[in-house]
């Protein structure tokens, strides 16, 4: 059922990593492996996947989300003192295979019942997104899975968002886009999307979000917000 002309809203568009997908879940499978810096390991390699992959983009280099998310997995285990290649294999394919969040199959459900279409854009590799978003049962529940690949470069770039707008024919304020990750977020204000951010830790503000975007606790909020 599409949505009416003249409805503001006629996509929701959702980040895959930290939104519908549980980033530390790779680790989480592997917890007793790594013992006690289980925690500390799933927060530097996120951090580094993300800080090599703006780096790239701001110097106009290229290499796939594949294999900045396994060179960010070596550098967290080799500063933990953890070198155990097999580790270090089972944690990328678990990452290749992460949990979605509970509510991510209900809400895709109830928005495409509501008439919006629904996506995922993404830094991940379209190999990554193929293989996380089948794991996770979300491919009849998505309209269009979108990589930043064929672009080369990463979000928050503007040209990335704009894969958005270019796929679903709108304009960038008919599209909700929805993110765990702030900078993703405030990016996504910056190209006129309406954002909603979905702040998990209930952290304090971050960028301009508190005046730019609707901060919800989480996923399951975002219904009766899109009305
Ligand atoms: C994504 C990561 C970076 O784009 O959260 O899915």
């Amino acid at each position: 059922m599409p949505r009416q002309a003249g409805t503001a809203t006629k996509a929701v568009i959702f980040d895959a990593y930290g939104t519908l997908l549980d980033i530390h879940a790779a680790v989480g499978r592997h917890a007793p492996r790594l013992g006690p810096a289980a925690a500390s390991v799933s927060a530097l390699w996120r951090a580094k996947q993300l800080e090599f992959s703006w780096i790239l983009s701001a110097t106009g280099a290229y290499k796939d989300f594949a294999a900045i998310t396994d060179r960010a997995l070596g550098h967290a285990l080799a500063l933990h003192g953890l070198h155990d290649p097999a580790l270090r294999a089972d944690l990328l394919a678990a990452y290749q295979v992460l949990d979605a969040y509970a509510e991510a199959a209900p809400l895709l459900a109830a928005l495409r019942q509501a008439g919006f279409a629904t996506g995922i854009l993404s830094n991940g590799s379209p190999d990554m997104l193929e293989a996380a978003v089948r794991a996770a049962g979300l491919v009849p529940l998505l309209d269009a899975v979108l990589s930043v690949h064929s672009l080369r470069c990463y979000k928050p770039d503007p040209r990335v968002y704009a894969l958005v707008t270019e796929r679903f024919a709108c304009q960038p304020h008919e599209v909700a886009f929805v993110s765990g990750n702030a900078w993703d977020a405030y990016g996504a204000t910056r190209f006129g999307f309406r954002v909603f951010w979905v702040n998990r830790a209930g952290g304090p503000p971050e960028y301009w979000l508190d005046r730019t975007a609707t901060i919800i606790p989480g996923l399951a909020a975002l219904p009766g917000l899109l009305a």
